[in-house]
């Protein structure tokens, strides 16, 4: 049976300044900046960051929001997304080795865990990434000066989630998500959602002794990780699916602008999104020119010059050298 949710749709942590995000995610790692807003949630004026592939396809798309101006630290612990992946080929893991060693990214050694090789790497606000060595990803990666199509990141691979116990947070991937279990090696459990590989699989790690982390926004964490489906009625149905089985928690359907989001919080503490697909964020920017200005969604409209006069100003370095 085909699952409604397709997998990975973005990944959203809070992050240090704005500028030193934008810099690790469109030059060191080299994403596609393709959206600049601001948070919609609460009233504190917080930069919204979205990165992506050259197609900013679903599944590729990093999300942050940047809390140092506001002096917002969250704490890490287990309930949390602690590493979130991307797929690069297996041959270019050297590369990404060379270039963090170059650039003084904090990194560790090429390991192996499921048959795949990784690299694990450090965001300067302490968030952990890898990349996962991974050939049978056709997504297309953005091309940068200094990263070529063959080394380019083409998208997540998984998140993988901490939880103090395996057994309630296996039974939402499976029964709620309709993931399936496909593996365990060590502390680490492997969830696959139909035909699995990359932006279908989900790592949980078992960590007993770590203390829960925070579930609010704030520097230094990943605050939530969300699921792709096709359109608002699925949404609807996952959203009746969640609350029959008891996840009765589940938000009302949000307007994020460039798709619709139930949240509904998992057994093991760390918040999970189910987010429409069929909008985008070429609805409000050419395609050509994504991320190259800064964006309110209709309702925040009239308050534009309030909300991004507290801000502190930011560059897209991508478009720059477009101009
Ligand atoms: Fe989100």
């Amino acid at each position: 049976m085909v699952q409604p949710i397709s997998g990975l749709h973005h990944v959203t942590s809070g992050v240090g300044p704005a500028q030193e995000d934008i810099s690790f995610f469109a030059e060191v790692i080299g994403q596609r900046m393709v959206k600049q807003t601001v948070l919609f949630d609460g009233d504190l004026p917080i930069y919204h960051l979205y990165y992506a592939n050259r197609h900013a396809e679903l599944g590729t798309v990093m999300t942050t929001f940047p809390y140092r101006q506001a002096g917002i630290k969250a704490r890490k612990g287990s309930g949390q997304v602690k590493v979130t992946s991307y797929t690069a080929p297996e041959a270019s893991l050297e590369f990404w080795f060379n270039r963090f060693e170059k650039l003084g990214v904090e990194h560790g050694d090429i390991e192996e865990r499921f048959g795949q090789k990784r690299v694990p790497f450090m965001h300067p606000s302490g968030l952990e990434f890898e990349i996962v060595g991974d050939d049978n990803d056709p997504r297309e990666g953005w091309v940068t000066e200094e990263i070529t199509e063959e080394n380019a990141v083409r998208g997540f691979h998984s998140v993988t989630m901490s939880v103090r116990e395996i057994s309630e947070q296996a039974r939402f991937l499976t029964e709620a998500l309709g993931y399936k279990m496909t593996g365990q090696e060590g502390d680490y459990y492997r969830f696959e959602i139909n035909e699995g590989g990359a932006a279908k699989t989900i790592f949980l790690i078992h960590e007993p002794n770590v203390p829960s982390g925070s579930w609010t926004f704030g520097e230094g964490t990943v605050h939530h990780v969300a699921f792709g489906v096709e359109n608002d009625e699925v949404l609807a149905k996952v959203k009746a699916h969640l609350e029959g089985l008891g996840y009765t928690d589940a938000s009302d359907i949000k307007d994020r602008n460039y798709f619709h989001s139930v949240y509904v919080r998992s057994p093991g503490g760390i918040l999970c999104e189910i987010a429409s697909s069929d909008i985008g964020f070429a609805i409000d920017e050419p395609m050509e020119r994504l991320g190259s200005q800064k964006l309110l969604p209709p309702w925040l409209e009239p308050r534009r010059e309030e909300i991004l006069s507290q801000l502190e100003p930011i560059v897209n370095p991508q478009i720059q050298k477009v101009k």
